[in-house]
């Protein structure tokens, strides 16, 4: 009888430390570096998402796709990133090759579409797909009209000289979009042609961003006509009431199978998993349309909407990734492109 308060006190002070606690799930619920070549917006979207439904802190890192590629390559003896999500396939397959991910089978791989899977299965499950997009083209029309330019259609309209300064596109060593574009233009035109496009485009350039979608953001902003774009990037601008239209070029394009992959040596594998099941999932792919990304998601179950390009009315190239993804072809693509392209004067 006579220890009750003792008692009474020191279960007192036991429970004030231990609300002081985290509690257990936060605990258990860990951390995960996230690097992110999509869109800024869909990137948080993605990770705000994610911290909601597990608890699991996320760092996100936005950066272009060449330059998330070149990241993991520099960061390769002493990882920082667990998984990378976004941003075009190429260097995701090249990253793959150069041993920079791991493999994961993801036990959602039986809702995804044909494309993504052989995406995954080209790189022995070292990636996979998770949307997919085709490039083009979008132009600020009053900015046209008041140039008194005509309405480019064809790629080989924008090397008109009457276009000179108002077009922009991305540097390809940074971005995916502008490797696409490169690698598309080599597939349609042949090396050597398709080389001499690069140089007469390049006398109507007046900046190479870092970023792929930045061309066409500086369209609306109308501080640019032109810009070589994924076609959903223009349409995102258009739907937010911008005046851009969407082009799908004349002569076909190329496309991207936008993916994501777990980084080697990650230090929170178990969240890293985590998330490319989670990023798979078709509800939380159809969140793409709550910040307007119209890429066709890689979920069959996931939403899309009417107002996304319709790539079943657009003449796609037969890309080959494989080819254009692999080391040594994008290497030799880009040193070329520096050597032969870049370099010149405007
Ligand atoms: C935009 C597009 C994505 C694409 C990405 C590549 O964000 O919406 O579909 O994957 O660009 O970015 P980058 O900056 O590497 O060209």
């Amino acid at each position: 009888m006579k220890n009750y308060p003792l008692i009474r006190y020191a279960l007192l002070v036991g429970t004030f430390f231990f609300l002081l606690l985290p509690s257990n799930s936060a605990l258990a619920a860990g951390k995960l570096n996230y690097y992110c070549s999509a869109q800024e917006d869909w990137c948080q979207l993605m990770a705000r998402g994610f911290e909601k439904e597990t608890g699991v802190k996320v760092n996100m890192t936005r950066k272009s796709s060449g330059e998330t590629f070149a990241q993991l390559k520099a960061e390769a003896r002493n990882p920082k990133g667990d998984i990378w999500w976004g941003g075009t396939g190429d260097p995701h397959l090249q990253a793959a090759e150069e041993g920079l991910t791991v493999a994961y089978r993801s036990s959602m791989a039986s809702e995804l579409n044909d494309w993504a899977l052989s995406q995954a299965m080209s790189a022995d499950y070292k990636t996979v797909g998770i949307y997919s997009g085709a490039l083009g083209f979008g132009y600020n029309k009053d900015l046209l009209k008041k140039n008194n330019l005509p309405a480019p259609a064809c790629w080989k309209d924008l090397t008109k000289s009457i276009y000179k300064g108002h077009v922009q596109m991305a540097n390809p060593n940074s971005s995916g979009t502008a490797y696409t574009t490169l690698a598309t233009i080599v597939q349609i035109f042949g090396e050597k042609d398709g080389f001499n496009f690069m140089k007469a485009l390049h006398k109507n350039i007046n900046n190479y961003t870092k970023s792929g979608s930045a061309p066409i953001k500086a369209a609306a902003r109308g501080e640019n006509t032109i810009g070589i774009v994924f076609l959903h990037d223009a349409v995102k601008q258009a739907v937010k009431g911008f005046p851009i239209v969407a082009v799908a070029p004349c002569e076909g394009t190329g496309y991207e199978i936008g993916s994501m992959s777990i980084i080697k040596g990650s230090r929170n594998m178990k969240e890293a998993k985590m998330f490319y099941d989670y990023a798979l999932k078709a509800n939380v792919q159809s969140k793409a349309l709550e910040v307007n990304s119209f890429q066709v998601p890689s979920n069959k179950n996931a939403k899309t909407s009417s107002k996304a390009p319709k790539l079943s009315s657009i003449k796609l190239i037969e890309y080959d990734f494989q080819k254009y993804g692999s080391n040594a072809e994008r290497k030799r693509l880009l040193k070329k492109w520096d050597a032969d392209v870049g370099s010149l004067p405007r």
